[in-house]
C-alpha cells in the first residue's frame, strides 16, 4: 500500500515577515494541484510571522508551525512561548527538540518529554527530532541514543494521541553548511532503529507514526531518501528555503515514490 508522504521545512532564524509570507505564498501556489490526501506539507517559520502566515496560508494545503514551545502555559519563563499563545494564533504544529534547541540552547531529553506532552495536550501535531552527534556516531552508539531519546521524550504519550505525533531523525552530523548528508543506506537503518522503538513503546500502532529524514536533504538525494521503506518524509532546511527549489524536490520525490512497483 502507498503511504502518506510529509515534506516540510524548518526556517530556523532566516526570513523577515515579508519574506516569509512571500515565500509560503509562492510554494502554496507552486504546490497547489498537489493531492493532499496522499501528501502533507508543513513550513516552520519564525514567531513573528506567525500571525500573519495563519492569516494568509491555508493550512489544509500547508501546516503552520512553531519551533519550540514551553511545557507551562504561563508563568515566570522570560523568553519562552506558551502553548495558548500558539493555540491563540490559530497553530497546527509545533516542532521541539531540533538539534540546535538541543546543543546550543542545552534542551535535555527530561524538558523534551514535558514539552511532548504539553504540545500534544494542547491538541498540536508535535514532530519531535532526535538524532546523534558525530561523536556518538564515531562511538558507534547511534542507536542507543536514538532510543533513549525517544523513549524518555514519549514515556507518557497517551494512545488518543499517536496520531498526531511525527518524528523526525535528523543526524547532528549531517545538518547545516558543515553537515554531511546521509548515505540512504544508512538513514533506512536508523530509521528502522527507529520503528523498532515505536512499536516497543507503541505496539503495531507504532508503525503508523511518519518518520522524516532530515540533513541535508538536496535535490540530489532526496528521490533516493523517501523510497526507502522506514523513510515517510523529508524535513528540509537549506534546499527549501526557496519555494521553487522545495517544489521541485517534492515533486522529484513524489515521481520516485509514485514510479515505484506496489508491493
Ligand atoms: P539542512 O537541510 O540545511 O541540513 O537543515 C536540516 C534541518 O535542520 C531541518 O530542521
Amino acid at each position: 500500500m502507498k503511504k502518506r508522504l510529509y515534506f516540510g521545512s524548518n526556517l530556523k532564524m532566516y526570513k523577515n515577515v515579508h519574506d516569509t509570507i512571500a515565500y509560503l505564498e509562492q510554494l502554496q501556489q507552486l504546490t497547489a494541484d498537489l493531492n493532499r490526501e496522499k501528501y502533507t506539507l508543513f513550513i516552520i517559520p519564525s514567531y513573528t510571522s506567525h500571525e500573519q502566515a495563519c492569516k494568509k496560508i491555508n493550512q489544509s494545503l500547508i501546516k503552520l508551525g512553531a519551533q519550540n514551545m514551553c511545557w507551562e502555559e504561563q508563568g515566570q519563563f522570560t523568553g519562552e512561548i506558551s502553548p495558548l499563545m500558539l493555540q491563540e494564533l490559530g497553530l497546527e504544529l509545533v516542532e521541539l527538540g531540533h538539534s540546535e534547541r538541543r546543543h546550543i540552547f542545552g534542551e535535555s531529553n527530561e524538558m523534551l518529554r514535558r514539552k511532548v506532552n504539553a504540545s500534544l495536550s494542547h491538541g498540536f501535531t508535535t514532530l519531535l527530532c532526535i538524532g546523534e552527534t558525530g561523536d556518538e556516531k564515531d562511538y558507534g552508539i547511534s542507536d542507543e541514543i536514538l532510543r533513549i531519546q525517544l523513549k524518555t521524550a514519549l514515556l507518557d504519550v497517551k494512545e488518543q494521541d499517536y496520531g498526531k505525533l511525527w518524528i523526525a531523525y535528523e543526524p547532528v552530523w549531517a545538518i547545516g553548511i558543515n553537515g554531511r548528508p546521509a548515505t540512504t543506506d544508512y538513514a533506512q537503518e536508523k530509521h528502522s532503529v527507529i520503528r523498532t522503538a515505536l512499536v516497543e513503546l507503541f505496539g503495531k500502532q507504532g508503525n503508523d507514526i511518519p518518520i522524516l529524514y532530515g540533513g541535508s536533504v538536496n535535490l540530489d538525494n532526496a528521490a533516493s531518501l523517501i523510497v526507502q521503506p522506514d523513510i515517510d518524509g523529508l524535513f528540509v532546511g537549506r534546499s527549501a528555503w526557496d519555494a521553487q527549489n522545495f517544489n521541485t524536490l517534492i515533486r522529484d520525490a513524489v515521481m520516485a515514490y509514485d514510479t515505484q512497483p506496489l508491493v
